[in-house]
């Protein structure tokens, strides 16, 4: 492990964390001014990736199918999140009508090796709650804000969402799903544009593009805390009645 994916790994972590504890409502926090002089310190000498020279053009306000989609993200270059990722990861699923498009944040390290959405361990529980809703995987679309990896599993800026939005819009325009399910705080402030606070927005209905749009709990954060599962299932169950759906009987 380099230097830099410590200190980087550590802020991660470190932001999972405030977000867990604003999620649980906690508003203050009191930090030693040792700790903050310690993360500065460390910041300077963190190695930080040489800038990798890139043209931004436009993304084109018409691409006009999810395969020309899939290639333009590919050599995307609209924001900085081009210069440190592996694979773009477009989003996948049924292209074709589905009931669901699934939204996230942005691709993590499994992601972005793998160029597919959801494949880690967030990936997996994803996996499972769109099962007990009666799908498969396969049956829903699932992509995210952003289609490039925030280096060592940062949140998207909000500028890096803004950028990215045009791919995502032209997906849901070509995809045409009936609902949408957006996952954690970050992906509903990107798709709003403004700050959300996910405890509060989950379980009420939004509309983005026009559809509906179901706020629940990132999968992430499900693992970190499983007490707020049934919260989600109640959200998704709503997802499921305004589809004239009923959960199927558990296995
Ligand atoms: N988290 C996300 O928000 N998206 C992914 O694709 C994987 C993990
Ligand atoms: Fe382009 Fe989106 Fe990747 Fe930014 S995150 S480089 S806008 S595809």
């Amino acid at each position: 492990m380099t230097e830099e994916t410590t200190y980087y790994g550590l802020i991660g972590d470190l932001c999972n964390y405030l977000e867990y504890q604003r999620d649980e409502g906690v508003q203050r926090l009191e930090v030693d001014r040792s700790v903050i002089e310690a993360l500065a310190k460390e910041e300077s000498e963190a190695t930080i990736a040489e800038a990798v020279e890139v043209e931004a053009a436009p993304i084109p306000e018409n691409i006009g199918s999810l395969e020309a989609i899939v290639s333009h993200v590919s050599a995307c270059a609209n924001c900085e999140l081009c210069q440190e990722r592996t694979n773009t990861v477009p989003g996948e699923g049924n292209a074709e009508l589905p009931d669901i498009l699934f939204i996230g944040e942005g691709p993590s390290a499994e992601e972005d090796a793998q160029g597919r959405p959801f494949v880690g361990k967030a990936g997996k529980l994803l996996e499972k709650m769109i099962e007990a809703m009666g799908y498969d995987r396969s049956d829903v679309f699932i992509t995210n804000v952003v289609k490039c990896r925030p280096t060592n599993n940062r949140k998207p800026m909000r500028e890096e969402m803004d950028a990215c939005l045009p791919y995502l819009r032209q997906q849901i325009d070509l995809i045409k799903p009936k609902l949408i399910v957006g996952l954690g705080g970050t992906a509903m402030e990107g798709l709003l544009g403004k700050p959300v606070g996910i405890t509060r927005m989950r379980g009420v209905w939004q509309e983005y593009a026009g559809i509906k749009l179901m706020p629940t709990f990132h999968p992430s954060y499900l693992l970190r805390d499983p007490s707020k599962k049934k919260d989600a299932w109640a959200d998704l169950k709503l997802v499921l009645a305004e589809l004239g759906k009923e959960p199927p009987a558990r296995k």
